[in-house]
């Protein structure tokens, strides 16, 4: 994959049918994702439960686009590798989940995965100001990990822009996740974000069988995003 900043909108599955990956993954692949997002939780870090390496495996024949691996479990680092090896594209870990986040980057960049740091609404930018070149990506939680459907947290925004300032032309990807729709998108991209992860945005009024809204609804984000740039 080549390092570019054009705007990527990546459905977290945590919002598909759990009894259909397969065909949600290849439905919103066919109805405009540029990649897909697994949330996967442990019940500690986060107080959720989703999917282990074995889940990912499955879901990686369907993939055909990029799939980004979050994994909001601690620690992380002796599941590193099971996930690397389940098909994932790019790992991303978040700040707490052990006690030597640059460490931990460098188990995901061994293992031939981008990397990734994720920060959650009350983690301050200043935990990655020394591991930034180690990461392909940064993720800005703008909702606390733990479920999909939530409110987007506002301080995101001035968190995007100052992070993008950090960040200056490095080629690290600036992640948002959670409560984005068409309404909050604009902020974030404006601010300088260009992955936009989308659950229930995303997945609502459709399904496998009527996947037309998910199109819809991606594109709907895609757009107002891409107004903000202009
Ligand atoms: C939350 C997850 C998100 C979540 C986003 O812990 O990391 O990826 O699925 O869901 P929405 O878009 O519904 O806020
Ligand atoms: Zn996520």
């Amino acid at each position: 994959m080549t390092f570019d900043r054009s705007i990527k909108i990546a459905p977290s599955i945590l919002s598909a049918d759990f009894a259909d990956f397969g065909r949600e993954i290849q439905a919103i692949e066919a109805q405009g994702a540029d990649w897909v997002h697994v949330d996967v939780m442990d019940g500690h870090f986060v107080p959720n439960l989703t999917f282990g390496p074995a889940a990912v495996k499955a879901f990686r024949p369907h993939v055909k686009t990029f799939m980004d691996v979050h994994l909001m479990i601690a620690p992380v680092d002796p599941y590193i590798e099971a996930y690397a090896e389940a098909g994932a594209d790019m790992i991303v870990a978040h700040v707490e989940a052990g006690p030597h986040i640059h460490r931990t980057l460098q188990a995901i960049k061994a293992t031939g995965c981008k990397a990734g740091v994720s920060l959650n609404p009350g983690t301050p930018l200043a935990s990655i100001e020394h591991v930034l070149d180690l990461c392909d990506m940064v993720l800005i939680m703008t909702v606390n990990p733990g479920f999909g459907g939530q409110k987007f947290i506002r301080s995101g925004v001035e968190k995007t822009r100052t992070l993008r300032a950090m960040i200056g032309d490095r080629p690290i990807h600036i992640q948002i996740d959670g409560g984005v729709t068409p309404e909050t998108a604009p902020l974030v991209v404006a601010a300088g974000a260009d992955v936009l992860v989308a659950g229930s945005a995303v997945f609502k009024g459709g399904s496998v069988v009527n996947p037309a809204p998910y199109g819809d609804n991606i594109r709907a984000i895609r757009a107002a995003a891409e107004a903000a740039l202009t």
